[in-house]
């Protein structure tokens, strides 16, 4: 698993949606335990990103790999070769995303959306899945609020139940969707102390789209400014949103000040 290999690789990544090409030849890497923060306009492509790798989006040229090997398509023979569905679901399990708008299922408590996926995708025990889920809802300061339905929970909260629930899947990768950005300000601050500290405590892989820059400066690794679908510049944090050089970062990051 930690081969050395990058815990996700892009290459020659390509997605069109009918004509519009969003990606195309995109590469990067992601080492074990690298948080990887992209930023950019509306529109550059950072969800298209995120949503491929976890499957959600079909990429229409290239290949990912996660730990070396594929995601959705093999090379075999020279050729680019889609994968079989369990296939897919096996690599898919490693790789956890929460989104702006939570996505929590609706007709589930708190704990049952929690243990669902543990249950029915990893084959856990009920009873175990439950006490590990109730252990992370304590993490995300929510440990009373396991019986609760979701529609009497505010945002943060909310976003909180989604954190812990990808958690619960002891992802190797997790992905974060601009999950502050539906939040009233009050409540940003708490889901940021919650991911802070499962940066802080895990070794997890992240790729994270958000427009908090200290948090972005405070946790990640390496920052990568994307437009139209291209890296337009990457590097450390401070580098990047401190001393940005390309006049497109610069122009970005003053609008959204
Ligand atoms: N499901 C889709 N169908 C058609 N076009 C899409 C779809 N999803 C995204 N796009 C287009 O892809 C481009 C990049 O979108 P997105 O990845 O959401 O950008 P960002 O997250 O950086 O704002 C946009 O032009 C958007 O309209
Ligand atoms: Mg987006």
């Amino acid at each position: 698993m930690n081969s050395g290999e990058p815990v996700i690789r892009f290459e020659d990544v390509e997605k069109k949606f009918g004509q519009n090409t969003v990606l195309s030849g995109l590469n990067f890497d992601v080492a074990h335990g690298e948080r990887v923060t992209l930023i950019g306009p509306s529109g550059s492509g950072k969800t298209t990103i995120l949503r491929l790798v976890m499957t959600l989006e079909e990429l229409t040229g290239g290949y990912i790999w996660i730990n070396g090997a594929p995601l959705t398509h093999d090379k075999r023979g020279g050729k680019r070769v889609k994968l079989r569905t369990k296939e897919i679901a096996q690599t898919r399990k490693k790789i956890g995303m929460v989104f702006q708008h939570f996505n929590l299922f609706p007709n589930m408590s708190v704990i049952e959306n929690i243990i669902e996926a543990p249950v029915h995708v990893l084959g856990r025990d009920k009873a175990a899945a439950k006490k590990r889920g109730l252990e992370l809802l304590d993490q995300v300061g929510l440990g009373d609020r396991g019986d609760a339905h979701p529609t009497q929970l505010s945002g943060g909260q909310k976003q909180r139940v989604a954190i812990a629930r990808a958690l619960a899947m002891d992802p190797e990768i997790l992905l974060l969707d601009e999950v502050t950005s539906a939040l009233d300000p009050e409540l940003v601050g708490d889901v940021l102390g919650v991911l802070r500290q499962v940066a802080e405590e895990t070794d997890i892989s992240m790729l994270i789209v958000t427009h908090e820059m200290q948090f972005a400066r405070d946790v990640s690794h390496k920052v990568m400014m994307f437009d139209g679908g291209q890296v337009i510049e990457q590097g450390k944090p401070d580098d990047i949103l401190g001393n940005p050089q390309h006049e497109r970062t610069q122009r970005f990051l003053t609008s959204i000040l």
